[in-house]
């Protein structure tokens, strides 16, 4: 395994739309792992493959205790339903030291493949929901910036050491 370089805004890479993973072969086996240790590695919550340079609709999303959830690996994933709407403060890997208010759903379900090729259907609010959303834009060329409201920018934090309180994405 290895940690990947990653890519920050305004890299083009970040903006584009990803295409879809046709064969979940090896090379993805191996960048799956890698994308994991690298999220594992920044204190995130979430990695979409972009944001290490490649343009595919491959993320993958851990959620940090007490919750616990995942790895979940994201192969061509798709929003099935959201709703409802709420104000969250967001930050992303490739805005280092920066997090802005924007508006999330409340509950997202979503479909994907797992590293296996097999589809799953994800159910998800809190953390989880807004982790799915952000990640999916990711895969769209979108950052959490774009959703931001016009004239408003995003807000320099202190950085965090070693810890996930930044639940970054
Ligand atoms: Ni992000």
């Amino acid at each position: 395994m290895a940690i990947l370089p990653l890519r920050y805004h305004p890299d083009p890479v970040l903006h584009r739309k990803a295409k879809r993973v046709n064969n979940i072969d090896g090379p993805v086996q191996k960048l799956i792992d890698d994308m994991i240790e690298t999220m594992h590695d920044a204190s995130g919550v979430g990695l979409a493959a972009p944001q290490i340079g490649i343009s595919l609709r491959l993320a993958v999303i851990e959620i940090p205790p007490p919750d616990s959830i995942g790895p979940i690996v994201l192969i061509n994933p798709e929003i099935v339903s959201r709703t409802g709407e709420r104000e969250v403060e967001e930050g992303c890997l490739s805005l280092p030291g920066f997090r802005g208010n924007i508006k999330r759903s409340v509950n997202v379900v979503v479909k994907a493949k797992d590293r296996y090729g097999k589809e799953f259907k994800v159910k998800s609010d809190g953390l989880l929901a807004e982790a799915l959303e952000h990640e999916l834009d990711h895969l769209n060329g979108i950052l959490y910036i774009d959703h931001m409201k016009e004239g408003e920018t995003p807000h320099k934090i202190e950085p965090v050491e070693d810890s996930r309180d930044g639940e970054e994405d």
